[in-house]
C-alpha cells in the first residue's frame, strides 16, 4: 500500500463535484493513508459531512471559531493537505493569502507542506486567466495541480475543468512522497502478451497480463522519469493507466519490433517485461481459415512455426554508454541457472526471473530473483506487483 502511514488532510470545497470527494477518500484508505477531512460551508451544501463520520473519521465542519485552534492541529497532522474539490474561489483565496475559513486558515498555516489541488469548476472559469495567474504564482509555494479533465460540465458547457479522475489524484499524492531519482531520464516499458496471428481470428499467445510492466511504467513516472509504455493487448489488465504515461500500443512481432527498436535509441533504461512471442506461423491466411470440407473430429491440421528473433538481444547490441537494459525471465525450474544464462546471452544490466511455476502469470503479486551484471543475486518474496517495481527501480544503481 503506497500510502502506510501517510496523514493527509483532505479538505473539500463546494463544487457540486464533492460527492466524488467519498470515492476519492476511500481510495486513499485503500492506499493505507490516515485521513482527516474539513468540509466547507458550502461543500456541506452538496454532501453531508456525515458521510465521513459514518467511516468513523474526524470530519471538521468549517467552523473555525468552534475549536479556535483546530486549524494548527490539522496543519501539524498532515503530511500532505488534498483540497479535492477545489474551487475557483478557493485557489483564489489561497493565493490572496486570505485565511478566513477552517481550510483556507489550515493551510496558510502549513507554508512548507506539500498542498495538492484537484480543480472542479466550468471550463470557463477554468480558463480565466484570474485563476491562471493564481495557479502558477501558488506553484511557487508549494501547491501542486492535478490537471482537470475535459469533457461536458454539469452546466452543459465543455471543456478543461472536469474533477480529474480519482486515480490521477491518488497517483499524484504518491508521486510527492516518491524521490525524484528518475528525473531527467527517459524509461521505456514493455508489457504484455505478443499475439502471433494464423489468420484474421487466430492467434497464438501466452497469460502474461502486463501488470508488471505498468507497476514499472507507473513507479517511473512517480519517481520523475517520461515514461513510454509498449504496450502489447493488455486492455484486461487495467481500466486505467496515469496519462503520464505515453502508451503505444501494439500486437504482434513485426510492430512491436518497429516500435521497441525506435524508441529504445532515446531511452536511458529499458525494461523488457514483455512476453514476446518466441514463434509465429510461417505462413499467414488474408482469410480465415475453413475447417477442411467433410473433415471428422481428430482430423489433424499441420501448421509450421518459425523462430522470432530475440529482441532483447537486438536492443543490447544497439545499447550505447549509459544505456541500462533490464530483462525478465520466465522460468519453471533452475531459476538462478537459466537466469545468468540470459543475462550473459542477451548482455543485460539486471534480469528478474520470475518464478512462473508458482502461479504468478496474470496476477496482482509476482516472486522470483534479481541478478545484475556484476553478479550480485538478491531474492524478493512474493508481494504486490506494485511494491515490487517499487523495489526494483529503488535499487537501480544508475
Ligand atoms: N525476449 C525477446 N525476444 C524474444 C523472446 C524474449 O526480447 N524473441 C525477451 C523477453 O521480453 C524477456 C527476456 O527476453 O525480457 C526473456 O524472455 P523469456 O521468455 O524468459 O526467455 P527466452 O529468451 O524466450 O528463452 P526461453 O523461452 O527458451 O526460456
Amino acid at each position: 500500500m503506497a500510502l502506510t502511514d501517510k496523514n493527509i488532510l483532505l479538505c473539500v470545497t463546494g463544487s457540486i463535484a464533492c460527492y466524488k470527494s467519498v470515492d476519492l477518500y476511500r481510495s486513499l484508505k485503500k492506499e493505507g493513508a490516515n485521513v482527516k477531512i474539513i468540509v466547507s460551508a458550502s461543500a456541506e451544501k452538496f454532501i453531508s459531512s456525515y458521510i465521513f463520520e459514518s467511516f468513523g473519521e474526524d470530519v471538521f465542519r468549517d467552523d473555525a471559531f468552534k475549536s479556535p485552534l483546530s486549524h494548527i492541529a490539522l496543519s501539524k497532522f498532515a503530511d500532505i493537505i488534498l483540497i479535492a474539490p477545489a474551487t475557483f474561489n478557493t485557489i483564489n483565496k489561497f493565493a490572496a493569502g486570505i485565511a478566513d475559513t477552517l481550510i483556507t486558515l489550515a493551510v496558510s498555516a502549513s507554508p512548507d507542506k506539500p498542498k495538492v489541488l484537484a480543480p472542479a469548476m466550468n471550463p470557463n472559469m477554468y480558463a480565466n486567466k484570474i485563476l491562471k495567474d493564481n495557479l502558477d504564482k501558488l506553484r511557487k509555494y508549494n501547491f501542486y495541480t492535478v490537471s482537470p479533465e475535459t469533457g461536458n460540465a454539469a452546466c452543459g458547457d465543455s471543456g478543461e475543468g472536469r474533477f480529474p479522475e480519482i486515480e490521477d489524484i491518488v497517483f499524484d499524492v504518491e508521486s510527492i512522497f516518491k524521490e525524484k531519482t528518475l528525473k531527467g531520464k527517459h524509461v521505456l516499458v514493455t508489457a504484455g502478451a505478443m499475439r502471433e496471428y494464423l489468420d484474421p481470428v487466430r492467434f497464438i499467445s501466452n497469460g502474461s497480463s502486463g501488470k508488471m510492466g505498468i507497476s514499472l511504467a507507473e513507479e517511473a513516472a512517480k519517481r520523475g522519469a517520461e515514461v513510454t509504455l509498449i504496450a502489447l493487448n493488455i486492455m484486461a489488465a487495467r481500466k486505467y493507466i496515469n496519462r503520464r504515461i505515453k502508451i503505444i500500443n501494439r500486437t504482434g512481432f513485426k510492430d512491436f519490433k518497429d516500435a521497441l527498436l525506435s524508441e529504445f535509441k532515446r531511452c536511458d533504461i529499458l525494461f523488457m517485461a514483455a512476453a514476446v512471442s518466441d514463434y509465429g506461423f510461417k505462413e499467414k491466411s488474408p482469410v480465415k481459415i475453413k475447417k477442411i470440407c467433410g473433415s471428422a473430429a481428430g482430423t489433424v491440421l499441420g501448421v509450421e512455426l518459425v523462430q522470432n528473433e530475440d529482441l532483447l538481444k537486438a536492443v543490447s547490441e544497439i545499447k550505447k554508454e549509459g544505456q541500462t537494459v533490464f530483462g525478465f525471465a520466465a522460468e519453471t525450474n533452475s531459476l538462478i541457472e537459466n537466469g545468468r544464462k540470459k543475462l550473459a546471452e542477451k548482455s543485460l544490466d539486471y534480469i528478474f526471473i520470475n518464478d512462473v511455476s508458482k502461479g504468478i502469470v496474470g496476477g496482482n503479486e509476482n516472486e522470483g530473483f534479481l541478478i545484475t551484471k556484476a553478479g550480485e543475486i538478491k531474492r524478493f518474496e512474493r508481494e504486490s506487483k506494485s511494491e515490487l517495481a517499487a523495489k526494483l527501480i529503488s535499487g537501480l544503481s544508475l
